[in-house]
Parts: structure tokens; C-alpha cells; sequence
């Protein structure tokens, strides 16, 4: 067997395996149509409930390393999802960081939980704006 016949497959077993360890999360592929469905409606340019808006590109500024108006903490802090105050809100845990308000989306209105973990899966990523 040649060095060469040896290298292709090993270069494929790497490449393979590295592709299925990190799924990406894109923010314009999976979170900003995930904010236009559960959040832009409330959260909008015309109406920005809290002064944020969540509507396409705008989102990435008002958001990420941001300082939330209800708590110490920031909307989205990259890598850390507990020191994120908008998932915490998704998650209905907004009041152990001293947060105020509704969790969100409010009242009857519900994300599923893989929307949940979307997000927290994106910020884990460190928030790229991809
Ligand atoms: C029905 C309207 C409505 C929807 C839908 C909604 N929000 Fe809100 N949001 C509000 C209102 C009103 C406030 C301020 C009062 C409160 O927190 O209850 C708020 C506050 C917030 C805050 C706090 C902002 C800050 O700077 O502290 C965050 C973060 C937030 N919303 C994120 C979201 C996300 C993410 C979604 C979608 C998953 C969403 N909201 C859906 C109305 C809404």
C-alpha cells in the first residue's frame, strides 16, 4: 500500500468525524427566523416592546453584549447561556437574576423547547453573527 492510499481515507475519517461533532448554529439561518416567528411581532421597529427590537439583522446589535434595561445582566453574553437575561427569559428564569417582567414570550404564548435549546446552542457557540 502507498503513503497516498493510506492518507485519503484517514484525511476522510477526519473530516467526516469533525463535521458530525460540531453542528453549527447560524444566526441568520436558524435565530433570526426563530425571532420572526415567536418575538418580532411585539418586538418590532414600529413597536420595540422594552426598546428591543428582534426583527432581522437589527437583532444581532441589540442583543449581543448589550445591557438588558429589567436586570444587571446582558441580553446575550457569548459562551455564557446563564449570564444571557434573554434566554433566561425564554426560560421563565429571568427572576433568580434579580430580573423583572414576564417570562418570553408572555402569558398563553409558547416556544417549544428545541427553540429553547437553538438558542442556548447558539450562544454556547459564542454568538456568532453568521
Ligand atoms: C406579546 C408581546 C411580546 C412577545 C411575543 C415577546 N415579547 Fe419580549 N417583551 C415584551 C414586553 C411588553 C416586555 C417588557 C415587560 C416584561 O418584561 O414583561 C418584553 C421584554 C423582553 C426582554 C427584556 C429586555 C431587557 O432589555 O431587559 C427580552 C430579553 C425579551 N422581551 C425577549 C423576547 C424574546 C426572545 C421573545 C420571543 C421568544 C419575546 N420577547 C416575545 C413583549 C413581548
Amino acid at each position: 500500500m502507498t503513503l497516498r492510499n493510506l492518507l485519503v481515507p484517514v484525511a476522510l475519517l477526519v473530516a467526516s468525524s469533525t463535521c458530525a461533532a460540531e453542528p453549527t448554529v447560524s444566526f441568520t439561518r436558524d435565530i433570526v427566523p426563530l425571532f420572526a416567528r415567536e418575538c418580532a411581532f411585539c418586538h418590532s421597529k414600529d413597536a420595540a416592546d422594552s426598546g428591543l427590537v428582534l426583527e432581522g439583522r437589527f437583532a444581532y446589535r441589540m442583543i449581543v453584549d448589550v445591557p438588558s434595561i429589567e436586570s444587571p445582566l446582558m441580553r446575550v453574553t457569548p459562551g455564557k447561556p446563564e449570564q444571557s437575561y434573554l434566554l433566561l427569559k425564554m426560560q421563565n428564569q429571568h427572576r433568580t437574576v434579580g430580573g423583572t417582567g414576564r417570562k418570553m414570550p408572555p402569558g398563553w404564548l409558547e416556544v417549544v423547547p428545541s427553540e429553547v435549546e437553538l438558542v442556548k446552542a447558539w450562544i454556547l457557540a459564542g454568538a456568532p453573527e453568521n
